[in-house]
């Protein structure tokens, strides 16, 4: 936690990821509290913020005065605008949108796996969070390669509904009730039928077939783990939850790792919580996941074919830890830092 209250900006405050953000203040008591932004159309003048209500600001040129931080929980295009704008006036972005977590002089961070690149924030006044999956992917997979050498990682990451912000939850209510009362929803633009159906697309399709979020999520990895000639294969599909986001993960290690030994690496991890008795049915789903702070992991077991290989699932509140927590967490560390 944060001695001096945090002189946050929060843009975006009004969307899923702003609210989650408000939510992890509230529950790790950070000191301060955010000046609420949104854009010039939002439909929302007020929110509740430790059981008062603050007003929702449209974003100014008087918006980024006076702070430390400013997260930017709103589209990339809109990210791109406001970051130069905010370091103008001395304040940091960390950045949700993904607008730069390919860019030249702008450090990727996870908080808890390498947070000393907070530092390098400085370079260009932006700090990228990595993409939601890619947190809890990161959270899971350090420990284990610090143990055990990763050689090869296999991953499908199945994404929830909210990972397509405030339209993905109304467009999964809206079609849920239609088919339970026998209806054939209306089409979306957003996307296929999400309702009792499997959509093997998330992001625009790249030459050779894999889409922009299974990409970034061997590229990601790669950087936060520092280990450029590790082999990473993704398949994202988006799935009919609302919250929470999973990961089914095949791994290769250069040195052996029993199950036991990989679970102590996992319990003896801070964000982690294994959850683990296949014989008592205890393992992780979305759903206990939701409002915490942990990646829960779990199904750990041996994969014989292969050397040295583990299977296991982990999943975690894709607003609260792999978007919301990693934030607020990387501008704790950049005030740290800026006053030691
Ligand atoms: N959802 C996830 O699981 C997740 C995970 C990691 C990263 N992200 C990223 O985080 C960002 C926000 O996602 P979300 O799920 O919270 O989306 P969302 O629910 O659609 O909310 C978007 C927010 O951005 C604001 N906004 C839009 N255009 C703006 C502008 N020009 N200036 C200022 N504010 C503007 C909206 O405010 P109004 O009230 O004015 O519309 C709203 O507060 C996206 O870039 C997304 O890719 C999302």
């Amino acid at each position: 936690m944060t001695e001096k209250p945090l002189q946050l900006a929060l843009v975006g405050a009004t969307g899923s990821v702003g609210r989650a953000v408000l939510e992890d203040l509230e529950a790790r008591d950070v000191p301060g509290i955010p000046r609420l932004l949104a854009s010039t159309r939002s439909e929302v003048d007020l929110l509740e913020f430790r059981g008062e209500e603050y007003e929702v600001e449209a974003v100014s040129e008087r918006s980024f005065r006076g702070c430390d931080v400013a997260i930017l929980a709103v589209p990339a295009a809109a990210a791109r605008e406001l970051a130069p704008r905010a370091w103008a006036n001395g304040c940091l972005s960390v950045d949700l949108s993904g607008a730069f977590r390919a860019e030249e002089g702008v450090p990727l961070v996870v908080a808890g796996v390498n947070d000393a690149d907070v530092a390098r924030g400085s370079v260009r006044g932006v700090v990228a969070s990595a993409s939601g999956p890619v947190v809890s992917l990161a959270l899971t997979l350090a420990p284990l390669h610090r143990e055990a050498g990763l050689v090869r990682v296999v991953v499908t990451v199945l994404f929830p509904a909210s990972s397509a912000g405030r339209a993905g939850v109304r467009q999964l209510e809206r079609e849920m009730v239609a088919l339970l009362n026998g209806e054939e929803p209306e089409p979306s633009d957003l996307s296929h039928r999400m309702g009792m159906n499997l959509v093997p697309q998330v992001g625009a399709f790249l030459p050779g077939g894999s889409t922009e979020e299974e990409a970034a999520v061997g590229s990601e990895l790669r950087r936060l783990l520092a280990a450029p000639g590790l082999g990473i294969t993704a398949t994202a599909i988006r799935v009919p939850v609302f919250y929470g986001h999973s990961l089914i993960v095949n791994i290769a290690t250069a040195r052996p790792l029993t199950v036991e030994a990989a679970r102590a690496v996992l319990r003896a991890s801070p964000g982690l919580k294994v959850i683990d008795d296949p014989a008592g049915r205890v393992y992780p789903m979305p759903m206990l996941a939701v409002n915490d702070d942990a990646v829960l992991v779990g199904r750990v077991r041996e994969d014989a074919s292969q050397p040295n290989g583990l299977d296991l699932f982990a999943v975690a509140d894709n607003l609260r830890r792999g978007a919301a927590g990693n934030a607020v967490r990387i501008a704790e560390a950049w005030v740290r830092q800026r006053l030691s």
